[in-house]
């Protein structure tokens, strides 16, 4: 999602629970006036150049011995409306919003006037999570997956969909055009026999997904009364996935589609503000909704049938490799606003899935499934048992130090005493449509925004963007700051390394910070100590790590490069070492985009990034430049050696 001051929904708080953060606000007083006697200078330096684990221990599980897994050259930032890119690295722009999908269709249209029909055929609008598919391990040939989060309205108004010009009022054929324009790409895509990628366009895998696709809620809140509508009587039939922000996907090879900011789809003409608490608690517009969809579509009127967006909000799984199949929301996993989903495996091969939800001061989940993952059997209704857990974190032995411990709380009507005895959760189903009303229920930390979560690939430590929360009020170790404009990455270690602990250590890897705004560098706004002059970033918001541990950084943040901004450019991809934890700047975006979306072949030596909503303020030509509208596209990244990337 954008970052646009005017468009940020997430920038809406709606947890008006009263979760404190742990510490009492005595306790927080007395402890910060020691940390700011210590020194803040050397709390963040000493603090955050400690990590979690010993450096040889880390090393160990990771494989990483080296000085440093960075083996590029860091750029500076850039404000051009053009794609900067590490020295010996070339970006391709591939698949362009209105890239047809189908042999035999039409080109795009340059002005943006295909219609609804051309647009359910077409690649999507505002790329956003990206995953490869290798066919038979190849990788020069495979499955590209992406998701079209949304399209970038402005006021009520639609800010290129239909053109630069539009000025026209929404009409149902337009309603359905921005429909089709979200959702899910599938596209066969192979290096023709100059090494080029191309979209094998006559491929049977080809597919669109989007906010019209029939679809099926599954597990233990599908067909529950909350569930049902006037056109669904049985609450396991729903049209469309709209908002898919981040993504995930399977060691059964299947794809995870997160659904997010849908409260945004979702109002009422009738002049009426009719919402339940738990529609204010999602975050549903009280009148008109952003995009007017309900001026036609019923379904989208709140108060014509209040139970539609309760259908939203949901991690869908998606089979590339069967075009025919109908993507499942899965209920077991909650009802949030979706960020991305990161799986790994408990010790006895149950899967985990962790799950931010993106909002001022909401909450980081993970779900543990109840069975095992069986490499060559029948994974197909894993994700429709198992527990789900909200976390706490806690400042630990020591306040003001950047890290503490923590706890996953179960979200179970039956094993949870306070969810037992609260009247407001009359099942376990009722539990995970109101995810967010049991997390507030049990005490959860409220969190600054959580974006993307990955898992390290050789000691299974997970880390959390926590992207920033400009209106914060009061502190503690894993939300440090008020006011937090620039972000932080936190990162835990599970009890015993097993996935399925419910206890875990955790410390800040990085706060996000402007020492050229900020010079003194015991100020905590100048960042954390791995945070330079020379890789300067806020937001952070993508984050996966490559097979080598790596760990990729991108932002959605203020490119206004001015102000607490000033010396960051565009947004911008970063490459972390989680040993040094060196930070190094990859990329830069062009104007009034953000940089999302992860993914590499098998064999590492080709990463696929989105470039979302360039000019989403109006001031961007990228990538075909001239007078041209500006155009959400994936980039293609190759090193011109035909080494890794990152190397
Ligand atoms: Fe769609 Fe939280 O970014
Ligand atoms: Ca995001
Ligand atoms: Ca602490």
């Amino acid at each position: 999602m954008h970052d646009h001051p005017e468009l940020d929904t997430e920038d809406i708080p709606t947890n008006t629970s009263d979760n404190e953060h742990f510490q009492q606000v005595v306790e927080r007083s007395v402890s910060r006036r020691r940390f700011l006697k210590s020194g803040i200078g050397l709390s963040a330096a000493m603090f955050l150049a400690n990590p979690l684990g010993t450096r040889s221990a880390t090393a160990a599980a990771t494989g990483n011995t080296a000085a440093s897994l960075l083996g590029f050259k860091a750029i500076p930032i850039s404000t051009d409306d053009a794609i900067k890119i590490a020295p010996g690295y070339t970006a391709t722009v591939f698949a362009p919003w209105g890239t047809p999908l189908f042999a035999g269709d039409p080109s795009w249209k340059a002005d943006a006037s295909d219609d609804a029909a051309a647009q359910a055929r077409q690649v999507g609008d505002n790329h956003d999570g990206i995953h490869f598919f290798p066919i038979d391990g190849s990788s020069s040939e495979g499955l590209l997956v992406m998701n079209h989060e949304y399209t970038t309205v402005d006021k009520n108004r639609y800010v290129w969909l239909f053109g630069a010009a539009d000025g026209e009022a929404l009409t149902a054929d337009k309603a359905a055009k921005a429909m089709n324009a979200h959702g899910v790409s599938v596209m066969h895509i192979a290096r023709n026999a100059t090494g080029k990628w191309e979209i094998k366009l006559d491929s049977r895998y080809n597919r669109r997904i989007t906010a019209q696709s029939p679809m099926a809620l599954t597990g233990p809140a599908a067909g529950h009364d909350l569930l049902k509508t006037h056109d669904d009587p049985t609450g396991t039939k729903v049209l469309g996935t709209f908002n898919n922000c981040g993504n995930g996907w399977t060691p059964w090879n299947t794809y995870l589609t997160c659904e997010e900011n849908f409260n945004n789809y979702f109002g009422t003409a009738s002049g009426t503000d009719s919402r339940d608490a738990a529609q204010k608690r999602y975050g549903l517009s009280a009148g008109r909704s952003e995009y007017g969809w309900e001026q036609f579509v019923d379904r989208f009127d709140y108060a014509k049938i209040p139970n539609e967006s309760n259908r939203h909000g949901w991690i869908v799984e998606i089979d590339p490799f069967d075009p025919d199949s109908v993507p499942r929301k899965r209920t077991a996993l909650g009802r949030i606003k979706h960020e991305n989903a990161a799986y790994t495996l408990t010790a006895d091969k149950r899967i985990v899935v962790y799950m931010g939800d993106d909002q001022r001061d909401d909450y980081v989940y993970k779900f543990v499934s109840d069975g095992a993952y069986q490499e060559n059997g029948d994974n197909s209704r894993l994700l429709d048992a198992g527990k789900l857990f909200v976390a706490k974190f806690n400042d630990g032995a020591t306040s003001g130090d950047f890290m503490g411990d923590g706890e996953w709380i179960l979200l179970d009507k039956a094993a949870n005493a306070t969810l037992a005895a609260d009247p407001r959760f009359a099942s376990q189903a009722e539990v995970l449509i109101h995810t967010r009303l049991a997390a507030d229920a049990v005490g959860a930390t409220k969190m600054d925004r959580p974006e993307w979560v990955s898992v390290h690939p050789g000691s299974g430590e997970v880390y959390v963007t926590l992207t920033n929360n400009d209106k914060r009020i009061g502190t503690d170790d894993a939300n440090p700051r008020e006011k937090n404009i620039y972000g932080q990455i936190l990162r835990w270690r599970e009890s015993g390394a097993d996935a399925a602990a419910t206890r875990f250590e955790w410390d800040v890897f990085v706060l996000a910070g402007n020492p050229v705004k900020y010079t003194d560098r015991k100020n905590l706004k100048s960042g954390s100590s791995n945070i330079t002059v020379d890789n300067t970033f806020n937001s952070p918001d993508g984050l996966a790590f490559d097979r080598d541990g790596r760990l990729w950084i991108q932002t959605d943040g203020k490119y206004s490069n001015s102000g607490d901004y000033e010396g960051q450019g565009n947004n911008q991809m970063l490459c972390a070492d989680p040993v040094s934890k060196e930070i190094r700047r990859f990329l830069v975006g062009p104007k009034e985009c953000e940089v999302t979306g992860i993914a590499f072949t098998p064999d590492s030596k080709t990463l696929f990034i989105n470039v979302q909503h360039p000019g989403e303020a109006g001031n961007s030509h990228w990538p075909d430049g001239g007078s041209s509208i500006p155009r959400s596209a994936t980039l293609i990244i190759t090193k011109d050696d035909g080494g890794v990337i990152g190397t």
